[in-house]
């Protein structure tokens, strides 16, 4: 496994040519972002989607040589996401953009959407976190001084500022828990030259979010563009120093 079609190998100095990313979520409002955005910095990108062979919401964009799409991935199922990073030892960045939103006065929040927040937000971050850094740990060790590797998680506002989180207990719980992995982890992979941070977006402005908030102040909301810009330097050689962080990005929100 591990083959794009796109040339091997870490590419240029600061940059990602030629560099394997995944991105779990990828076929999301944010994670599609993220991808065009790796795909235009020449990153070979794969994408785990939930949905069987050929039903993947990124068919428009399927047939880009740097593209891999790895069908029916439940990314909070173990086996699945180990099947995921099977064989990548040339790994360089694993972006965790899947996850889900519901919210719910406590009283009327089941023990299985709590589970379901968890699972979709909180476990598949862990699995997919795991298995790529077992994947860069089999590559080769960093010998020019840029690392082995990075990951990036998304968090959320409420990650950050909890107080944000009334009505949504589990989203906040489950988030929050991302958040602090991002940075324990991140300082357990120090020494081995990977660097994990998280970003926190607040409302993003998706479709969806128009769609269920018409009447908001649409511009002031972060776009999954300008989100996944501050992804790509995360994920870069070129972010030598930032590790273990939980970035806002929240625009003018
Ligand atoms: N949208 C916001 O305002 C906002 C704000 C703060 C944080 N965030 C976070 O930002 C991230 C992206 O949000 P978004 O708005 O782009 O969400 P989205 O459009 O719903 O995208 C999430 C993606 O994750 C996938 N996914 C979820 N659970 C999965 C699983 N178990 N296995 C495989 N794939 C799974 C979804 O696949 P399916 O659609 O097929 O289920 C979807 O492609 C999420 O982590 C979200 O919590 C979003």
């Amino acid at each position: 496994m591990g083959g794009t079609g796109a040339p091997a190998g870490h590419g240029g100095a600061d940059g990602l040519a030629g560099r394997l990313v995944v991105v779990g979520g990828g076929a999301g409002a944010l994670g599609r972002a993220v991808v065009e955005r790796l795909l235009a910095d020449g990153a070979r990108v794969v994408v785990p989607t939930i949905e069987p062979e050929g039903e993947s919401p990124l068919a428009t964009i399927a047939a880009h040589p740097g593209l891999e799409i790895v069908p029916s991935v439940d990314l909070a199922r173990e086996d699945d996401v180990a099947r995921v990073y099977d064989g990548r030892d040339d790994l360089w960045a694993s972006i965790q953009v899947a996850g889900g939103f519901e919210m719910a006065p406590i009283t009327e929040t089941g023990l299985d959407a709590w589970r379901r927040m968890w699972e979709i937000n909180a476990t598949s971050c862990f699995l997919c976190c795991r298995e790529a850094v077992r994947a860069m740990l089999r590559g080769p060790r960093d010998a020019s001084g840029e690392g082995r590797g990075r990951l990036v998680n998304v968090a959320a506002q409420t990650a950050l500022d909890p107080r944000r989180g009334a009505g949504m207990v589990a989203y906040t719980a489950a988030k929050s828990a991302v958040a602090a992995l991002s940075v324990a982890l991140g300082e357990e992979l120090a020494a081995e030259g990977i660097w994990v941070n998280a970003v926190a977006p607040s409302i993003i402005d998706t479709p969806a979010n128009r769609a269920a908030m018409p009447d908001a102040d649409h511009d002031r909301w972060p776009a999954p563009e300008q989100i996944a810009t501050v992804v790509a330097f995360l994920v870069s050689p070129a972010n030598r120093v930032a590790r273990s962080g939980v970035i806002p990005v929240y625009g003018r929100g």
